[in-house]
């Protein structure tokens, strides 16, 4: 009941700052509290705050402990794991990183200043935390311009839909605020950790790219570079790299990653490039010397670790700090508990797989939300927040009111699983079979236009 009250407090703080048009920074700070709050109250009666609903007496107390044993996510570039069936706490995630919130108000801003409706990662939540982008949208406004930078660990062939989440959003931010990208494909990051050989990791930066490409990206706007390749040719970004080594020690990264004494130094100072492409300086070609270039980076929230780090020696190397926007995982198709892994066949949609397999896999591994019986359902309704099938549709379905039809028919029972099922199937069928005809046309030659260092169409 004290938090309640507290929370009710807080949150007509939060309204009058906002009506009154506070500083943003202040603004800023009641909502972190209010979501601090809303973790706290979750925590202790097992129940979301509702406003103007008071804990029920009988609150179960410590639902959510006993739902994940009373542990913390585990969320860090390596592992994900929750014991919750929903997935991850976001909200909890939000506090512990010490991110904002994504909130109504920002997807309208970005609404405005892009003048192009919200893409539905946003409109769903599933871009959910940021850093810095009111700053971004204040200055683009003020007709200065950013760059986007996102990656990937090219840790096999394989690549799944999950891994296309980034690259799906950020082809959409390029699209409607048209700015350059550069892509990371982290062959050396991939070579540290796994027991694979460089040409290996190399080759598979060269195979993940034409998926990549074929998500759309213009030729003109977009770098995308293998570190194997890019490391050696480009004195900008060695330095860029250098000077990130500088500025932290072994105590900070074992702080942040989690680094031992028996870990290679190979991963100790990898952090440095992956902070490197965040500075516009790492490419002269595109941006002719400047330094001071803003960047916003797309990419799931377990990457934090490296931009925090990055956040924090960016100004004392001279250098602005980049923005950062955060997705929530992909679930396996086992259940939220776990993100997608390329190396488990059976948790994960490949981009490869046909039309048959995408059947068999949904119908098959797809956890669902259920009732064991048609009876029983069609009585007591599914539980779509735990529906695997359902949650893969919120990422891919378009249209919001269908969504929001299936999600109330499946919850009232007049939807039944295999229904939910075959409209997944059916949604990623043509989606997985027009990504492998792009693929098809993206061609060597392609390839290395994309990944040769080169100045883009814009004037910096
Ligand atoms: N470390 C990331 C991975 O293993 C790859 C990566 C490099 C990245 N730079 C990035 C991801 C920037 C997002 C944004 O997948």
């Amino acid at each position: 009941m004290e938090i309640y009250e507290q929370l009710t407090a807080q949150g007509d703080k939060v309204r009058s700052l906002k009506t009154a048009k506070a500083d943003k920074a202040d603004v800023d700070a009641a909502i972190q509290l209010l979501l601090k709050l809303k973790v706290d109250y979750k925590e202790v009666t097992g129940q979301d705050y509702k406003a103007g609903c008071p804990p029920s007496g009988t609150a179960v107390s410590n639902d959510r402990q006993s739902e994940n044993g009373g542990e913390e996510d585990t969320v860090d570039p390596w592992n994900v794991a929750t014991n919750s069936a929903k997935g991850v706490d976001y909200d909890k995630l939000i506090v512990r990183f010490g991110s904002s919130k994504i909130d109504q108000e920002l997807v309208d801003r970005i609404e405005k200043v892009s003048g192009q409706k919200a893409h539905r990662f946003l409109r769903r939540g599933i871009f959910f935390s940021h850093r810095d982008m009111n700053q971004v949208l204040d200055a683009y406004e003020k007709q200065k311009s950013f760059y986007l930078y996102t990656g990937r660990g090219p840790s096999s062939q394989a690549m799944h839909v999950g891994h296309l989440i980034p690259f799906v959003f950020t082809k959409w931010l390029q699209d409607v605020f048209d700015i350059p990208l550069v892509i990371q494909l982290t062959d050396d990051e991939k070579y540290l950790w796994k027991d694979l050989s460089l040409e290996d990791c190399h080759r598979f930066a060269e195979e993940n790219a034409k998926d990549i490409i074929a998500c759309g990206f213009d030729v003109n706007k977009t770098f995308i570079f293998s570190d194997l390749d890019y490391m050696g040719s480009s004195p900008e970004f060695y330095r860029n790299v250098v000077k990130v080594q500088k500025h932290v020690t072994f105590n900070q990264v074992k702080g942040i990653f989690g680094f031992s004494d028996s870990d290679c130094i190979g991963k100790i100072s990898f952090p440095a490039i992956q902070a490197a492409p965040a500075f516009s300086s790492s490419f002269p070609q595109i941006f002719k010397g400047r330094k001071d270039v803003q960047c916003l980076i797309p990419c799931a929230i377990d990457q934090d670790p490296y931009f925090r780090m990055t956040r924090d020696v960016a100004p004392r190397i001279g250098y602005p700090k980049p923005a950062l926007l955060h997705s929530t995982f992909f679930p396996a198709l086992q259940g939220a508990q776990t993100k997608m892994s390329a190396s488990d066949a059976n948790s994960s949609i490949f981009l490869t797989d046909t039309p048959k397999q995408i059947k068999n896999k949904v119908n098959k591994h797809a956890f669902s939300g259920g009732k064991d019986t048609i009876e029983e359902h069609r009585e007591q309704g599914g539980n779509p927040d735990i529906d695997v099938a359902f949650m893969y549709l919120t990422f891919f379905m378009e249209d919001d009111e269908q969504l929001e039809k299936i999600r109330q028919d499946y919850t009232s029972g007049a939807l039944l699983t295999g229904e939910l099922k075959k409209m997944l199937i059916e949604t990623l069928q043509p989606m997985i079979t027009a990504h492998q005809e792009n693929r098809k046309n993206v061609t060597d030659e392609m390839v290395k236009q994309f990944m040769t260092p080169r100045p883009l169409n814009f004037n910096f």
